[in-house]
């Protein structure tokens, strides 16, 4: 449970709405526009848990969300993923997010041309710096990409590269901060609002409205979300793990595999018992996928953890956000009392800046 929350005496209480009547409107970024979205508030692809059920609810709230392709084993289950959630957002725009790892690379290509065949147009890809072709395909079919990196200098190589936003990830984030285990997300925003020309969202540890108002005026377009909503109503996932996610607090995450770029490099995981035996064996020197291969594999996760409710088990992605989760909510709800809170915060900022 959050201490950090607690004290917010601006904190408004958080809002009910059904999801045909999102939160109205309180920022115009590039961001935004480049999207067609109420809020700056991006969901990244989470793995396993960023389905139909999850993205439809994000832009019915007025976000963005981002299917995982990754998580689908066959083209047929993926392309059922997307008319579901097409019929759930009621024809709302939303997202896929592509993986663009060395493993991933031969399923890239189908996994996009089936979201175009479908009518997708906004993808967020994670990895490596998405090759020509994936951007032109984008391109030409109307749609817009948004490139996520750990580091400003890849953000540098993705504007080049054509892509047409970027989302730069702090040492905080839950999941896989790639090369940077160094460099928080509101230091990465303000080295980014120097250099960069295309729009920009920042993400690690942001869960709540002032987070999102210090992340616009650090120059960002949006933020990028995901621990925040990993314990929300419409997460297909069994509820003794949301409950534990909910009774965590900013210090209940660890990084694993630091040091270990061939198993994937840093990954914040919630401190559970496998990520404790994990980190023991790298204490103990062992470093190869065979080593780790019963604890790391992601079936593990999917059916010990997110359907059975064992949270013991897996590596579950998850950051210090997780103190920001004080119940198990809808979505609307989430992003309505970010989005008020951001308004009262910035309201706040035009009071003590006449002074
Ligand atoms: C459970 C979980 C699974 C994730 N899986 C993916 C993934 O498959 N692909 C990806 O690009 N990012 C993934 N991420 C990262 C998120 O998209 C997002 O960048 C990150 O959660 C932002 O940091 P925060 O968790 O501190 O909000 C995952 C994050 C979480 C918490």
């Amino acid at each position: 449970m959050s201490s950090a929350t607690t004290g917010a005496a601006l904190n408004a209480p958080p809002m009910r709405r059904s999801p045909q009547q999102p939160h109205p409107s309180v920022f115009d970024t590039r961001i935004t526009r480049l999207f067609g979205i109420l809020h700056p508030i991006l969901c990244g692809g989470l793995m396993w848990l960023s389905d139909a059920s999850y993205v439809a609810g994000i832009v019915n709230a007025g976000g963005m969300g981002f299917i995982t392709s990754r998580s689908f084993a066959t083209l047929e289950a993926f392309r059922a993923e997307l008319k579901a959630c097409d019929a759930l957002a009621g024809g709302r725009p939303f997202g896929v997010n592509l993986s663009t790892s060395r493993h991933t690379e031969v399923r890239l290509a189908d996994y996009l041309a089936v979201s175009l065949e479908m009518g997708v147009r906004f993808f967020e890809t994670s990895g490596r710096a998405p090759a020509d072709d994936l951007i032109r395909a984008i391109h030409t079919a109307g749609g817009a990409v948004i490139h996520k990196v750990p580091l400003v200098r890849h953000a540098l190589t993705a504007e080049r590269l054509g892509v047409d936003a970027v989302a730069i990830v702090g040492m905080e984030c839950g999941g896989h901060p790639g090369a940077n285990t160094e460099v928080p997300a509101m230091l990465g925003g303000a080295i980014a609002a120097e250099r960069l020309r295309i729009p920009f969202a920042i993400g690690g540890g942001i869960g709540t409205g002032r987070q999102l108002l210090a992340a616009l005026a650090v120059g960002a377009d949006a933020v990028v979300m995901g621990t925040r909503f990993i314990a929300a109503e419409e997460v297909t996932a069994h509820e003794a793990y949301k409950q534990r996610v909910v009774a965590a607090d900013e210090r209940a995450s660890v990084i694993a595999f630091a040091e270990n770029p061939a198993l994937g490099g840093a990954w914040r995981v919630m401190d559970n018992a496998t990520a404790r035996e994990v980190r023991r064996r790298e204490a103990a020197g062992l470093r190869g996928f065979d080593d780790f291969s019963d604890l790391i594999r992601g079936t593990q996760l999917l059916d010990r953890c997110y359907r059975e409710g064992n949270p013991e088990a897996g590596m579950i992605s998850m950051g210090p956000g997780a103190c920001f989760v004080e119940r198990i909510e809808p979505i609307a709800d989430i992003v309505g009392s970010i989005m008020s809170e951001a308004a009262a915060y910035r309201d706040r900022l035009r009071r003590i800046g006449s002074a």
